[in-house]
């Protein structure tokens, strides 16, 4: 199997226009009138050359576009690569993130293997400056990711590594940057690796692969630890939920919990968050069987589960001081002779009693073992992510996932991390009025409500499960891939939900000012 692109990067301080590389990157607005200082020099060595491509209007700076201006003797580049940054006082960081993106996206295209990137030369002092190298490497890992393990095909080739720096001239800003660089690095690889596996189809990944690459990554961090449940053990365990869903496929269903404890005496008295991902490696549906169109793309309905996964990745190799549980229920939800069927009363690890009234409603299913295993755990803080509901891409599209919970300072902390992480979150109710659809006259719920608000009436079932923690969930289902390419990204997994959950973290171990 191929190895996903290596990426490499690097800080170095160099002459911008001395900085020989294959691919030199600087951002424009598309309001500017001006060209800014490092634009305005280059243009000057390129004998007007940037000015030109503008005044042909074949670059207006427009966000999500870019252009090559080729160098010459005057400067170290080959080429120069003008990433459009869209209207300026529109700009935000993600905006930075993006351009990134943007660039290591088109690196890869046109087999570049070397870029250097001073896209923060635009936004002068704007936005700090260990924030901008972090956004920038985490855009960099974004755009340059493929996923092409499976395609033997050498004809057209594609980059094996692809190295960039970010550069600038003055030491006292490399420095700087380089506070947040590494933090970058972490969430971007993080977020790539995630990418990787949720692409993995499910003849490829099922519960027991998973729970293997969880135990591998456990043993590449000291502070990781890794337990996973078999079916015995979830049967002794009483965890009704996972095994209802997990009975229908001959690849038996599996707990995976890691644990991931800062190192030194303090961690005790940090706080311990817990991290709940749906991992349902493939959905048809089970008896309440699926439509075949599009069928395939539920082999991403394990993304929740991997964002878990690549969240501890994160928080390991950031060293934070928080202590984090990745819980990952994981099952495949087929049909068969010994699949659950509707009507079944599953009792769940909870105790409560489940009437499921359609097998293809899995996720709460397993989501709702794992939500009472964070609880008796004595998480303080739990968030769960799943790709639960259809209803939730029809309410939100593909821009922005569902934010349910029942702590509205939990809820403000996730926008906060949303906006800081571009990854966008809206919140949605899941209160008493759609907990009153959920009641059963057999049983103590029932696993749907009415055809109206499946997103709410999914997360008001979740909300039983809680105890009475401090309680998140997000609807990453129309966030979990990119059905078609951006100028951002290839299609197939975004690893939505990595830089999101990584960046609550990083914030909660902030010093409060
Ligand atoms: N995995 C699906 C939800 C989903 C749909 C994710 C589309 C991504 C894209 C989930 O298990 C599911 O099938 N939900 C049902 C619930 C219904 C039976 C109440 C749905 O949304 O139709
Ligand atoms: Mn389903
Ligand atoms: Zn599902």
């Amino acid at each position: 199997m191929k190895e996903i692109i290596g990426v490499e990067l690097k800080m170095r301080k160099v002459d911008f226009s001395k900085c020989e590389t294959e691919l030199l990157v600087i951002g424009l607005f598309s309001d500017t009138q001006k060209l800014d200082k490092l634009s305005g020099e280059l243009n000057g060595k390129l004998n007007g050359a940037i000015e030109q491509v503008l005044k042909l209007g074949d670059f207006n700076g427009k966000d999500g576009t870019n252009a090559i201006v080729y160098g010459n003797e005057n400067i170290g580049a080959k080429r120069v690569l003008l990433v459009g940054l869209g209207e300026k006082k529109k700009a935000t960081l993600d905006t930075v993130r993006r351009a990134a993106a943007n660039a290591a996206n088109k690196a890869v295209t046109m087999k570049i293997g070397n870029a250097s990137i001073a896209l923060h030369k635009a936004f002068g002092g704007r936005f700090d400056l260990p924030t901008m190298a972090q956004v920038m490497a985490e855009g960099t890992y974004f755009g340059s990711y493929r996923y092409d393990e499976f395609v033997t095909g050498t004809e057209d080739g594609r980059l094996g590594r692809l190295d960039v720096e970010l550069i600038d001239s003055d030491s006292a800003i490399t420095k700087k940057l380089n506070k947040g660089f590494s933090s970058g690095i972490a969430i971007g690889s993080a977020q790539s690796y995630a990418r990787t596996l949720a692409n993995r189809p499910g003849n490829v990944i099922n519960p027991d692969k998973l729970a293997d690459i969880a135990k591998k990554l456990a043993r590449s961090s000291k502070t990781l630890s890794c337990t996973v449940f078999d079916e015995k053990q979830l049967a002794e365990k009483g965890m009704g939920g996972v095994l209802a869903v997990g009975s229908g496929s001959q690849n038996k269903p599996r707990f995976i919990v890691l644990k991931y404890k800062p190192a030194g005496k303090a961690a005790a008295a940090l706080p311990t968050v817990g991290l709940v991902g749906k991992a349902i490696t493939f959905d048809s549906g089970g008896i309440s069987i699926k439509p075949s169109a599009n069928m395939d793309q539920m082999k991403l309905d394990k993304s929740g589960g991997i964002t878990v996964l690549g969240t501890m990745k994160a928080a390991a190799e950031l060293k934070l001081a928080v202590n984090v549980y990745g819980i990952i229920p994981a099952a495949e939800n087929l049909p068969s002779g010994t699949s659950y069927r509707p009507g079944d009363i599953i009792t769940t690890f909870s105790g409560k009693t489940v009437e499921v009234q359609n097998t293809d409603a899995e996720g709460r299913m397993i989501l709702c073992d794992a939500l009472t295993y964070a609880a008796k755990q004595n998480c303080d803080i739990i968030i769960d992510i799943a790709t639960l509901t259809g209803a939730c891409k029809i309410a939100l599209g593909k821009y922005m996932a569902g934010l349910m919970g029942n702590d509205e300072k939990l809820i403000k902390q996730l926008q906060k991390a949303a906006e800081n992480s571009g990854e966008k979150v809206w919140p949605m109710p899941s209160g008493d009025e759609y907990a009153e659809e959920l009641k059963s006259k057999i049983a103590d719920l029932k696993n749907i409500g009415s055809k109206w608000g499946g997103a709410c009436t999914a997360a008001a079932f979740l909300r039983h499960f809680v105890a009475d923690k401090s309680w998140a969930h997000l609807d990453i289902a129309g966030m979990d891939i990119f059905e078609k390419a951006t100028k951002f990204s290839v299609e197939g997994s975004s690893g939505f939900g990595v830089r999101l959950l990584t960046t609550y973290l990083m914030n909660l171990t902030k010093k409060k000012s």
